[in-house]
């Protein structure tokens, strides 16, 4: 990758854990947290497209609600859960070595941004919550665009702010099917492959897969 001068990063699971919420009541649901943990977040995920396609916008923290209730009426979690389990999301964990991947990158001078389907809102509180609030030039959310990834809407949003080519952007995500929304739109997309999955077929490949964003620091 050359002349890359921004560095875009997907929020939800690739740099804040979405499981962590789940797994940090795993005492209380027991072991069944972390099929009921994926089960929200793919509830979640469809909702986005979904309400995209019916052009019935919902914000991503009404969305984060409503695939939890579907999610803990399938999973028979205890509805006295619900608001504990909605807090721990307004503050999910980074991933370990998102903090220290950052500085270095901030160091190098890069403009670092997240862009993401998370509201302005919930996007500060994560950041701010877990001290990385200093790192960032900028939060994109697609409530600017009131439609979900992966809208080309959506990957517009740096572009036109920055003014700078699609080629020059380094978009960074593990959720498969942005890494195709972005390549497919002409961003550097770079998978972050943590856990040995397999990639969509949705007419990208991406040239650069990573597993853990500290491998990112070599590649540019
Ligand atoms: C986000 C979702 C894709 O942060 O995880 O936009």
């Amino acid at each position: 990758m050359k002349n890359i001068k921004a560095i875009i990063f997907d929020a939800y699971g690739t740099l804040f854990d979405v499981n962590s919420a789940a797994e940090k009541c795993k005492d209380k649901i027991g072991d069944k947290w972390e099929p009921f943990a994926n089960f929200w977040r793919t509830t979640q995920l469809e909702y986005t497209w979904l309400r995209s396609l019916m052009k019935r916008h919902k914000d991503f923290w009404q969305i984060t609600e409503d695939s939890l209730d579907k999610s803990m009426i399938a999973f028979n979690i205890n509805p006295k859960m619900k608001n504990e389990l909605l807090n721990l999301y307004k503050v999910l964990s980074p991933f370990q070595e998102v903090p220290e991947t950052l500085k270095k990158l901030k160091e190098k001078n890069f403009k670092l941004a997240i862009l993401s389907n998370g509201t302005p809102s919930l996007l500060n509180q994560l950041v701010k919550s877990n001290n990385l609030d200093n790192l960032f030039d900028d939060l994109f959310s697609i409530e600017e665009v009131k439609i979900y990834k992966p809208d080309s809407k959506v990957y517009d949003l740096p572009i036109k702010k920055y003014e700078i080519k699609k080629n020059e952007v380094a978009f960074l995500s593990a959720n498969t099917w942005d890494v195709s929304g972005a390549g497919n739109y002409g961003y550097n997309a770079v998978w972050v492959n943590r856990n040995n999955n397999i990639f969509d077929y949705l007419d990208y490949k991406p040239n650069n897969q990573i597993k853990s964003l500290n491998e990112l620091t070599s590649l540019i």
